[in-house]
């Protein structure tokens, strides 16, 4: 059978203050009253036949409330505390049967044009058969930092390369055969699991301990902390000979830091003033001087002023604010 399982277990640091522990960007019902999660789980109810939810136990009631008022069926997955992704896969592809197909999809994404989305779907199940894992990549705009990008010919890959910096990024937009990684997987549950105990031993050994010592779904919170912290880009994607891609054409933007958000609000009218500045999260009058391209992002409880092409940094502050409480 085919499952879509949902990753929701990120913290999106780099969208803070507007997303917070105890309440995820994806759960920010931000778009027409939805939430990005809510839509996630409209977007693939059509295509699988089961959804598996892998998130956290600080928030997983937030997930709980949208499935079970769109009565779906669903198996969760509760971390006690996040290990990063490669885990996070491997414990749904441990509660699935080895010939599953699993679909494995972000919770923050904004996708458009459903009719190419289905098609890339379709596409990467049948390669997911044929056993391979395969990759959805979109075609690069500028040289983002915030992701992998995948080097391909036709629909093999030749090498997977996980956030490279400015310059390498430049290089890969230069050279045109790089796609970026939508982030998103499709695979058979029992390929991903050799595939990663291959390529990241300790994290398959470690995970497996874990999730065997789950109770009603929650991860052991001992037997995760001995799990390295090591995202499926890193441990699986950059190292697996066995990766297709699938290049597709939906519209699809990451809201994972405050730029993409910037470069999506502008897209649907979000005003900005003459020097391309920006207030998000209030209507009250705010003047900048002598500045361009900035950020002012305003919540009840905190403000984060920033200089846009600084996006990636605003994880520090999360981390600085995680370690002072
Ligand atoms: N359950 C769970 N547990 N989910 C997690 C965890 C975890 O420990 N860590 C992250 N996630 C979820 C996030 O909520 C998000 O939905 C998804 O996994 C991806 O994590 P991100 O932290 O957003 O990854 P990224 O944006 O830095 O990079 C990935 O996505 C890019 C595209 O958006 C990579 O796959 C890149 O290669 C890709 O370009
Ligand atoms: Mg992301």
């Amino acid at each position: 059978s085919i499952s879509h399982v949902i990753l929701t277990g990120g913290v999106g640091s780099r969208l803070w203050p507007l997303s917070r522990k105890s309440r995820p960007k994806q759960y920010l019902e931000i778009f027409d009253g939805k939430s990005l999660f809510e839509m996630t789980v409209d977007r693939n109810s059509n295509i699988a036949d089961k959804i598996m939810v892998v998130g956290n136990i600080d928030n997983c009631h937030l997930s709980k409330a949208i499935l079970e008022k769109s009565n779906t069926s669903y198996v969760d997955i509760i971390e006690s505390t996040p290990r990063n992704t490669a885990a996070a896969i491997a414990f749904a592809a441990f509660a699935s049967d080895p010939d599953d197909v699993l679909i494995v999809t972000p919770s923050d994404h904004i996708i458009g044009d459903m009719q190419s989305y289905e098609e890339a779907i379709d596409e990467a199940i049948t390669k997911a058969i044929d056993g391979y894992i395969v990759t959805f990549g979109i075609i690069p705009t500028k040289p983002e930092i915030g992701y992998g990008y995948i080097e391909r010919k036709g629909d093999d890959v030749i090498s997977f390369r996980e956030k490279p910096n400015q310059v390498t990024a430049a290089d890969f937009i230069a050279k045109g055969n790089f796609l970026w990684n939508s982030g998103m997987f499709c695979f058979k549950a029992s390929l991903f699991l050799e595939e990663l105990e291959k390529y990241a031993p300790k994290v398959y050994e470690k995970a497996k301990i874990a999730w065997e010592k789950n109770i009603h779904g929650v991860i052991d919170l001992d037997a995760s902390m001995e799990i390295p912290s090591i995202s499926v880009d890193y441990a699986v994607m950059e190292r697996s000979k066995k990766i297709k891609v699938v290049s597709s054409k939906f519209v699809w933007s990451d809201l994972g830091s405050f730029e993409s958000v910037y470069d999506y609000l502008v897209s649907i009218g979000h005003p900005v003033d003459k020097n391309r500045n920006m207030v998000v999260g209030t209507d009250k009058f705010t003047s900048f001087i002598g500045m361009k391209d900035a950020i002012f992002i305003y919540t009840d409880t905190a403000h984060l002023i920033l200089q846009k092409e600084f996006s990636q940094d605003v994880k520090n502050v999360y981390g600085m604010l995680e370690r002072e409480n």
